[in-house]
């Protein structure tokens, strides 16, 4: 499957900066990965280039995933899917350590390497050294024909379109999304019943409009980044589901900004990280409404109890909170897809009132393709 990229999506179509622009494309990229994928009929998808029959999908005992930076955190939200809905157990770890760490290779672990350009030379290492062990590897991958691509026993490409900002956005988007794809077409190989199918189908149908319904709110998003430009360091927590979006947010603030960002599993703030919080610290708690809500409501009231700020992106709005931006809620499985949006758009105007070179950060490059 080729996806032409024409010279056109190059342009800046009217946008201040790639960043801008690859925010504001992705109700389009996420329609683009779900196109002619999804089968009604048995409540399922069909992914062309997996190369992976239905008796092997069924032998896979364990799912690792392998990517750097905001890949390794798309590959996290890849593994919960997985594990959620294939039942697989399945875990994301950056390439580049687990290519330096002699791991066990273990013909029933299907291996997944995650990349946007193809071309990270870590992963592309960890897929050659797994492929000289005779594992299988797939890859989750947007730029078509790129090195990891054709490294690969298979795959499944994310289609977002090319991305020239340093800073990933509408890839990950996309890469969570194939991976909720690939995650589906497992699981209805395996037990997900076709009542679960269904509703997962549904949910990933009402991405791109909920997707835009985020952007539209992209005003409030701008006053309140103006609220907070001021922190020199910011927290954010999100627990099981919402933690690898705070990962990712945190990245991204701190690529763009330069701000200083730690992300914590809300859990874990009374285990050391709490003793940071003070007004000068704010925090980005991901809170979506889920079976975690009281626990993530207990952890704000932590933070306040500390005098600490806190800005929460939930499913509605959060009385411990300072500040709430409302995202639609989707199925659970697929809440930290349109969770992660505002906050592209919170980095995004932050650094843009710091008056940050946003397409270009200091001391980044777009792939790495050296060690
Ligand atoms: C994303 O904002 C980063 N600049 C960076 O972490 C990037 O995701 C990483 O270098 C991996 O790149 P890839 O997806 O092209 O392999």
């Amino acid at each position: 499957e080729t996806v032409e990229w024409e010279a056109a999506s190059y342009d800046m179509g009217g946008h201040d900066t790639y960043m801008h622009k690859e925010i504001s494309e992705q109700a389009d990229a996420v329609d683009r990965v779900l196109r002619g994928r999804i089968d009604d009929k048995f409540s399922t998808v069909h992914l062309g280039g997996l190369n992976l029959d239905a008796r092997e999908a069924r032998g896979i005992r364990r799912v690792k995933i392998l990517g750097c930076g905001t890949s390794y955190h798309a590959g996290m939200i890849g593994a919960s899917l997985i594990e959620g809905l294939a039942r697989i157990p399945a875990d994301s770890e950056p390439a580049s350590e687990f290519r330096y760490r002699n791991p066990v290779v273990d013909p029933d672990t299907l291996y997944i390497a995650v990349s946007q350009s193809g071309e990270t030379y870590d992963v592309l290492a960890a897929v050659q050294e797994l492929k000289r062990k005779g594992a299988r590897v797939l890859g989750v991958v947007n730029v078509v024909g790129s090195a990891i691509a054709r490294e690969a026993d298979g795959g499944v490409y994310v289609h977002a379109g090319p991305e020239v900002c340093v800073v990933s956005t509408k890839c990950f988007t996309n890469t969570v999304v194939a991976f909720a794809l690939l995650a589906l077409h497992l699981g209805r190989i395996r037990d997900l019943s076709v009542a679960d199918g269904k509703r997962i189908i549904e949910g990933l149908r009402k991405l791109p409009g909920q997707i835009q319904e985020i952007l539209e709110g992209e005003e409030d998003i701008k006053k309140l980044a103006a609220e907070y430009a001021d922190a020199k360091s910011m927290m954010f927590i999100g627990r099981v589901r919402g933690y690898p979006v705070a990962l990712e947010a945190s990245l991204k603030l701190k690529e763009i900004s330069y701000i200083h960002a730690e992300a914590y599993p809300a859990s874990e703030l009374k285990h050391g990280p709490l003793a940071l919080i003070e007004p000068a610290m704010p925090t980005v708690a991901i809170v979506p409404s889920d079976s975690l809500l009281e626990k993530n409501r207990a952890a704000m009231e932590e933070i306040k109890a500390r005098s600490g700020r806190i800005l929460a992106v939930a499913h509605q709005e959060q009385e411990k909170a300072d500040h709430t931006i409302l995202v639609p809620k989707n199925e659970d499985e697929l809440d930290p897809i349109l969770m992660g949006i505002p906050l592209q758009l919170l980095a995004y105007h932050t650094a843009l009132a710091l008056g940050r070179d946003i397409d270009k950060p200091r001391n980044l490059a777009k792939s790495v393709t050296v060690e």
